[in-house]
């Protein structure tokens, strides 16, 4: 499974960059805004801190516009992946993308059938989200569930980025599911790799060394 952060905080980026935690980048017009920065500069950088996608997301809700604004996107650096929202005008302009080799990743899928379409559209990545489905009580990875089995059935190439992820246990439920990425917020990914037994296993054999080095 590969892991990307869900940020637009470029020191957060960085401190999971240089421990070699994440595989790529997804950003969204909230996240954008939250840094308070340029979005040019601040993907600029991102791009410089990640090798791996970095999703760059549209504000246009016009095909055309989509495409426009895409192209000026896709012009900061070789790994931006235009991000698109999961509309008709948005897998209009994803075919075009697609047909020019440039890489797409849609997001705000909350349906299977939508995923479903944005395979049938050529999309590079798909962008269910998990968090906000559970947040309205519905299983939100019966949705990542149902869409790694359509995707099978037809050996689709796009790939299923579990997003909208809340805790650990989304991640670890997205990996059972078959999910091929999950991108997730800097807290949560900090928390992942630690484990109190593993802290209190670490103690004891330090201790234990330590007494055996005083005999
Ligand atoms: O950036 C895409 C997605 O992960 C955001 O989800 O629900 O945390 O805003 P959410």
């Amino acid at each position: 499974m590969k892991f990307f952060i869900d940020s637009a905080d470029i020191q957060e980026i960085r401190m999971v960059s240089q421990l070699g935690l994440v595989d790529g980048v997804t950003t969204n017009p909230s996240l954008i805004a939250k840094s308070g920065r340029n979005r040019k500069e601040v993907l600029k950088e991102i791009c410089e801190a990640v090798k791996g996608p970095i999703s760059a997301e549209v504000n246009s809700l016009k095909s055309d516009e989509m495409y426009t604004e895409g192209m000026e996107l896709a012009k900061i650096h070789d790994n931006i992946v235009i991000k698109v929202p999961m509309t008709e005008e948005g897998l209009v302009a994803v075919r075009r993308f697609s047909s020019e080799g440039i890489k797409t990743n849609v997001t705000l899928v909350f349906s299977a059938l939508q995923a479903l379409l944005v395979a049938k559209a050529g999309a590079t990545m798909v962008s269910p989200f998990i968090g906000r489905l559970d947040d309205i009580s519905t299983d939100g990875m019966k949705l990542i569930e149902d869409i790694v089995r359509i995707y099978d059935n037809y050996d689709f190439q796009t790939e299923i980025l579990a997003a909208s992820i809340r805790h650990p246990v989304h991640i670890l439920q997205a990996a059972l599911a078959g999910a091929d990425i999950c991108t997730v917020p800097y807290k949560t990914l900090k928390q992942i790799a630690s484990h109190p037994l593993t802290d209190k296993g670490i103690e004891i054999f330090i201790n234990d060394w330590k007494k055996s080095q005083n005999v």
